[in-house]
């Protein structure tokens, strides 16, 4: 796949906006909250959201901030116009004092910002990004961590996405191997379907190789689940900058 714009602009086309009927994601999203992030002491805490859709994760992680934090910073990124736009109808119209929100309509890639956060997260973005600008990306994720912050990957689980494939042909696309570090990785391209919402393009590359490119980057692995989302089986990495 050649063209890396494809992989937001899909979302132009389908209906991410369901996302407030079927609530997907909520299920990972809470266990982020309540497991890692809550987590953070004192009086502050900044978080960045790369890819963040209609704003979802935001709207479930500002009223569990408020109240425990006094200064709360959350920014992110998200390129697709269509879920960017919606974002923009749907935002609070008046934040309590002490709650910054920062946001870029841009991809990960392009967005600039002087900030150094607590918490980066990508949840089920990383799919979207080409293998070859991965490392530049990880690069960046670091760039924009404090020090001891932490990165919160979610993906598909690898064993569970390759029997999903088996059964489902029609979502496969097509498979190569990527070579990091002198090691070769399986990349398989593919459909993803989600009910309610339409079919995006994804990326799937082996859980050995992410925890290669992060460990090549500085960061350290403090914590990896695989979690049962009502059938859906996903893994929650936490890395954080050494
Ligand atoms: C599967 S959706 C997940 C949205 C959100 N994280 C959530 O959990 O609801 C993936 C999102 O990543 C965005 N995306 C795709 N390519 C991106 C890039 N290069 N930089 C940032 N976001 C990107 C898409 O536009 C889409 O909104």
């Amino acid at each position: 796949m050649k063209n890396k714009d494809f992989f937001y602009l899909q979302y132009n086309k389908i209906d991410w906006k369901n996302q407030e009927k079927t609530k997907i994601n909520s299920f990972i999203n809470d266990y982020i909250i309540q497991n890692v992030i809550l987590n953070q002491k004192g009086d502050s805490i900044s978080i960045f959201d790369i890819g963040f859709g209609i704003g979802f994760f935001f709207k479930m992680l500002l009223p569990a901030l408020e109240g425990k934090y006094k200064n709360i910073l959350i920014e992110g990124c998200e390129p697709s116009r269509v879920n960017y736009d919606y974002y923009l109808k749907k935002k609070p119209k008046k934040l309590t004092v002490g709650v910054t929100i920062n946001t870029h309509k841009k991809t990960f890639q392009d967005t600039e910002t002087d900030t150094k956060f607590d918490f980066i997260t990508a949840i089920y973005v990383f799919p979207h990004f080409l293998s070859e600008e991965l490392e530049n990306v990880v690069k960046k994720i670091y760039s924009m961590l404090k020090d001891g912050g932490k990165f919160i990957l979610v993906l598909a689980d690898e064993k569970y996405l390759e029997d999903k494939l088996k059964t489902e042909q029609d979502l496969f696309i097509e498979k190569r191997n990527i070579t990091y570090n002198g090691r070769q990785f399986k990349e398989v391209l593919h459909y993803s379907d989600i009910p309610k919402i339409g079919k995006v393009v994804d990326y799937n590359r082996k859980e050995s190789y992410h925890l290669e490119l992060f460990k090549n980057n500085n960061f350290n692995l403090s914590h990896k689940e695989n979690l049962d989302d009502n059938g859906f089986i996903c893994t929650l990495f936490v890395f954080e900058k050494r």
